[in-house]
Formats: structure tokens, C-alpha cells, sequence
């Protein structure tokens, strides 16, 4: 994980850095780091913790040439010394790192042989000692013989005290490059320059960049000066900000309707399904789905739609697992990525053991351009906009629908009808979502009378047990109370030995074909002195009756179901952890952009 962000031209260098890692902190806040370049000296500052809780002493800081870096922790603890820029002996050359040097322990032990001392306990100090012991006159000769010794992955800016440039280097790590006029920039991704720049280059595995302010120069790995195309962003700098809200979580939340609009924009015409897929339904015994925490969440929704509307077998994996288990995967299987990042670690490599396999891949992504969206062979963009809350949610439900649109997709490919009366319900969507979100004020008073409570159980059936999972991840991983997601029915084989009066569970209690046996269920809970919120339909009288707290939701099809009934789940946790008192955009321990395994 980790953010990084350069900078080479003529504005005021500390308010650019400083507002750069703000927009990067989603990657990592543990601690920050700047180092920026005044003629021949360097002027250098590191703190722990978050760069808004103390910002004033950069702000004397001049100069308009430097890197800096916001992290999450994975080599040493989150302290000064361990913050980046990392420094050679002479403290000549500065670096900045995203990802995991695997061989740093080996690296470290030959480099202390050479007399190199080291003051951190990080990976990434090996990689500026490793630039000095190969600098002779050239940092890109250095950075390159130096690279060449490196196991794992990494994003690089570079700067030495002898040349005017940044160098920017990646393996596995996301790293872009913006072209501005008489500036160029450096970053992990595009949130922290689009205010600056709409014009973005991708740098590849092992392409060495040399940013002046001049111009950009990129070099492939075989030394060859390469042409690159410099793409232009769509999205604006206002999408990437809070406006009125608290919180960029609450405000992802309540843009829902609008990005269900935009992931089915253009693509639902005259009852059929417009996707330009390179994949021959013919050819597709299987389909593998992949991703890790809420994106897996999405794919199991998306199992249950791909099985019933195009009739192929549907596996799902954790991406961290399927890449390791050395997988059966032909090239009849078609493997599907979904991540909101694009770029988290375990996808993309679950993403290449499958290509190496000769399976095809999908990929459905949120962020334009990221490293997945570019290894996939076709895929799905959710156009949702920035998602800055750690937190997933729009992604979410902008993934089920994105699925769903596939799921249709290629039911219409194998030449079967799509009734229309199922289209009709997906364009009443957002309007559903639109009441889902009108219960606010009831769930915020609910979130009030559980706010103290230590654990949750969270239960649904079918295509809302995946739902069950998702409410209870976004309720512990921002409000830090323990919470599990189970299929109702499997209460009864363990979990119901947890009800009491201070266990609160949640159940999905809207229309299905299994709506009598979760009725049964939630009887089962009152009967053992639980306390009961249910989800229901508007004009449901059963599940409200036996529930303590009923949140209503409008009824849609089954199958839709999950997207309108995730929503006042994300509220209620959001309301949990903000009365808690807690950093609803920045839960501990995480990062928004999980790069490393
Ligand atoms: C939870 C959450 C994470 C991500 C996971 C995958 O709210 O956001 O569980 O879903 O880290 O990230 P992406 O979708 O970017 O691959």
C-alpha cells in the first residue's frame, strides 16, 4: 500500500505535497514523509501518524522539486524513523517505496558487509543503499543495476542531490505519471494530481521514467526510448472531494442512485444488453470468480445471477487463496477480477495464474486505467467515481449491477430472451435505492440504542446472505465491534448458542422464496431473549411484527434485492462508528488500496 507522490516544476512545493498525500492517505496513514530538493541541499521532514494532524512545519519549507510519501506499515513499526524518504549513507540519494521487498533481509546483510549502516527497520532502505553502492555518475544506471537485485514489488520516486530529475520506476506496484506544462508529476494514483493535470501516463513494469520539469522521458527495460500515450481523464477534482457531507463514506453512500444511473448508461437499449466483451459464450464451460473482502462479497451475488440467467457453472475464490492452490483452470474457463482499485495485489496476481493457465479474463473496475483494467482481456467499467472511503460501498452495489449486466449479457449471447419486465425493475433501481436511503433518520436512532454493543450477528438467506457478510464487514471494520454474517438457517448449527439479551441480530427479512423459514428463524432468535432489526418491505406486516426494530426498504425482484437492502446497512454501521467517535474514512489498521499480499 503505501502513497507516493513527486513533484518537478514551478509552483510552491510543500502546499502541493501536503495536499497530494491528503488525497493519498486512503493507501496508508500511518506515518508521512517529504523530502524536497533546494539547489544542492535537501530539506527533509518525518512524522508519524497523519499528515492533517500536523502540518505547519512543512509549510516553511521551500523549494519545487521533491517526493514524498504517506504510509501503511508493513516492514517496522509505524514510527519517524521508519517513515519514508529513506536515505543512502551520505544521505545523498532519497527514495520513496510502495510495496514489499521480499529479499530485503539478504540484501541488508550483504550491504552492512559493504560498511553500509542502516537506521530503520524497513525493506525499503535497501533500495537507496543499493543506489549508492552502484552510483558512479548516472542515477538511472544506478537505480537500474540496483532494481535488477530486487524481489517483490515496488513503485519508486528518486531523487539525488547531483541530478535535476525524479526517477520513477515500478514492478507490480501502481505508479502514474502526470504531463503538465512547465511541471510533471508522480504519483500512486490520479486522485492526488487531477487538480493540476488531466493528462496521465501509466508506467509499465520496469519502465524507467526521467521527470524534469521540462519533459517526461520513459525508457523501456531494454534502454530503448519509448513513445507512450498519454491518457486523458473524464472525471473532475469535485468528485474526489466531501462537499456538505461529514464524511466521504456517508456521501458515497447517498451517491448510489446516481452510480447505478451511470453503470447502466448506454448499456440496456431496446431490451438488450450493449457490452463490447471480446468472449465466445460458446467456448465457456466455467466461469471463476475472484476478488478479496467486499468485491468477494459481489461475486458471491454475482454466482447465484450467472448460474440462473446464462446457465454456466460458477465457481468463487478468494483471490489470495486461488492464486496459491495451483488451480485447475483450462482455457474453456473464463476468470473474472472485480476490484473497485483495480490494483489490489492478491486480484491482479489471482488474475495472471489464470491467463498463464490460458484461461480469459474480465476484469469489473471501478478506477480507469489501473493495473488490473489493463492485464484483463476485456472488461467492465463501474464509472462511479472516486470511492475515498476505506469503507466500500457504491463500489458494491455498482459491482452487483455491473454483474448483473454481464450475467444478462451473456444469457443474450447464448441466444436466450431476457424477460422485460426484468429490465423494467433495473431501471427503477436507483429510485428504489433513493427510499432506501429516505430511511436515515429511523436508522439513525436504531444505530443510537446499539452503539455501546460489543458484537453483532447478521443473517439473510440466498442472494442476501452475501449481503449478511457485507453488513457485517462495514460494521467492524469502522466501528471496531466484532459482527458476523451468517446464512440463516445455519443458526441453528452453532451460532444461536450466542443469542442473549445483549446480542443484537440483524436479518434480511424482505420478499424471497425462503421469506417463511427466515420468519422461523427470527422466532428462534426473540424466542432466546435476543434483540431483533430486521430489513423489510414497506408493506411487510410478518417480519416487522416479530422484529424490535423494523427498517423498510421498496420491494424489487429477489435478484435485485441485494443492492436496495445493503443500504441501510452501510447507514447503520456509518451511524455506529461516527457516534462512536471514531475515523469513519480511515478505520485502523487499513488502507483503501491493498498493494501488497
Ligand atoms: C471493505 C473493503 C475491502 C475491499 C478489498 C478489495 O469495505 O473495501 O474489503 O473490498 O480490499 O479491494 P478492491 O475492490 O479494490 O480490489
Amino acid at each position: 500500500m503505501c502513497g507516493i507522490i513527486g513533484y518537478v516544476g514551478e509552483r510552491e512545493m510543500a502546499p502541493l505535497l501536503i495536499n497530494g498525500l491528503k488525497k493519498l492517505e486512503y493507501r496508508g496513514y500511518d506515518s508521512y514523509g517529504f523530502c524536497i530538493k533546494d539547489g544542492d541541499r535537501f530539506h527533509v521532514l518525518k512524522k508519524k501518524g497523519r499528515i492533517s494532524e500536523d502540518e505547519s512545519p512543512l509549510k516553511k519549507i521551500q523549494g519545487n522539486f521533491g517526493i514524498a510519501h504517506t504510509r501503511w506499515a508493513t516492514h517496522g513499526k509505524p514510527t519517524e524513523i521508519n517513515s519514508h524518504p529513506h536515505f543512502d549513507c551520505k544521505k545523498e540519494i532519497s527514495i520513496v517505496h510502495n510495496g514489499i521487498i521480499e529479499n530485503a533481509e539478504q540484501l541488508r546483510k550483504m550491504l552492512e558487509k559493504e560498511k553500509h549502516v542502516f537506521v530503520s527497520e524497513t525493506d525499503s532502505e535497501v533500495i537507496a543503499h543499493l543506489i549508492e553502492k552502484f552510483y558512479v555518475n548516472s542515477l538511472e544506471m544506478a537505480v537500474k543495476k540496483a532494481i535488477s537485485l530486487l524481489d517483490g514489488s515496488f513503485a519508486l520516486a528518486i531523487i539525488c542531490k547531483n541530478e535535476d530529475c525524479i526517477l520513477a520506476v515500478k514492478r507490480g506496484s501502481p505508479l502514474v505519471l502526470g504531463v503538465g506544462k512547465n511541471e510533471n508529476f508522480i504519483a500512486s494514483d490520479v486522485v492526488p494530481i487531477i487538480e493540476y493535470t488531466k493528462k496521465i501516463i501509466y508506467l509499465k513494469d520496469e519502465e524507467i521514467a526521467k521527470i524534469t520539469k521540462e519533459g517526461i522521458e520513459i525508457k523501456n527495460s531494454k534502454g530503448k526510448i519509448i513513445d507512450k500515450k498519454i491518457a486523458e481523464i473524464k472525471w473532475n477534482i469535485k468528485q474526489a472531494e466531501k462537499g456538505k457531507f461529514k464524511h466521504f463514506m456517508i456521501k458515497e453512500i447517498f451517491e448510489q442512485p446516481e452510480v447505478i444511473k451511470n453503470v447502466l448508461r448506454g448499456r440496456i437499449k431496446d431490451n438488450k444488453i450493449k457490452l463490447t466483451l471480446d468472449i465466445n459464450f460458446k467456448k465457456i464451460n466455467r466461469i471463476i470468480l475472484t476478488a478479496c473482502g467486499t468485491s468477494w462479497h459481489s461475486c458471491l451475488i454475482a454466482k447465484t445471477l450467472i448460474e440462473k440467467y446464462a446457465q454456466i457453472p460458477v465457481e468463487v475464490d478468494y483471490a489470495s487463496e486461488f492464486r496459491y492452490r495451483n488451480p485447475l483452470v483450462s482455457k474453456n474457463d473464463l476468470l473474472i477480477a472485480v476490484s473497485q482499485s483495480g490494483e489490489t495485489a492478491d486480484t491482479l496476481a489471482a488474475i495472471r495464474e489464470g491467463k498463464k493457465k490460458g484461461a480469459k479474463t474480465l476484469g469489473i473496475i471501478n478506477v480507469v486505467g489501473s493495473t488490473i483494467s489493463r492485464e484483463v482481456d476485456s472488461g467492465i467499467y463501474l464509472y462511479s467515481g472516486p470511492e475515498t472511503g476505506v469503507a466500500s460501498t457504491k463500489a458494491f452495489t455498482s459491482q452487483i449491477m455491473a454483474l448483473f449486466l454481464f450475467a444478462l449479457y451473456a444469457r443474450q449471447e447464448k441466444k436466450c430472451k431476457i424477460d422485460p419486465r426484468l429490465i423494467n425493475e433495473i431501471k427503477k433501481l436507483p429510485e428504489k435505492i433513493e427510499e432506501s436511503l429516505g430511511e436515515v433518520k429511523k436508522i439513525k436512532s436504531i444505530a443510537k440504542k446499539f452503539v455501546d454493543s460489543s458484537n453483532f450477528l447478521y443473517f439473510g438467506r440466498g442472494i442476501n446472505y452475501p449481503v449478511a457478510l457485507e453488513g457485517a464487514l462495514k460494521l467492524k471494520e469502522i466501528s471496531y465491534i466484532h459482527a458476523e454474517g451468517y446464512p440463516a438457517a445455519e443458526m441453528k448449527h452453532g451460532p444461536i448458542a450466542l443469542i442473549d439479551g445483549n446480542m443484537p441480530s440483524v436479518f434480511i427479512a424482505t420478499h424471497s422464496k425462503t421469506f417463511s423459514k427466515l420468519i422461523s428463524n427470527i422466532e428462534e432468535v426473540k424466542a432466546r431473549g435476543g434483540k431483533i432489526i430486521s430489513i423489510v418491505n414497506k408493506e411487510d406486516k410478518i417480519a416487522r411484527k416479530c422484529s424490535d426494530f423494523a427498517i423498510n426498504v421498496p420491494r424489487t425482484i429477489e435478484d435485485l434485492s441485494a443492492i436496495v437492502n445493503v443500504i441501510p446497512l452501510q447507514l447503520l454501521s456509518y451511524f455506529i462508528a461516527d457516534m462512536r467517535g471514531l475515523d469513519v474514512d480511515k478505520p485502523r489498521n487499513l488502507a483503501k488500496s491493498v498493494t501488497v499480499e
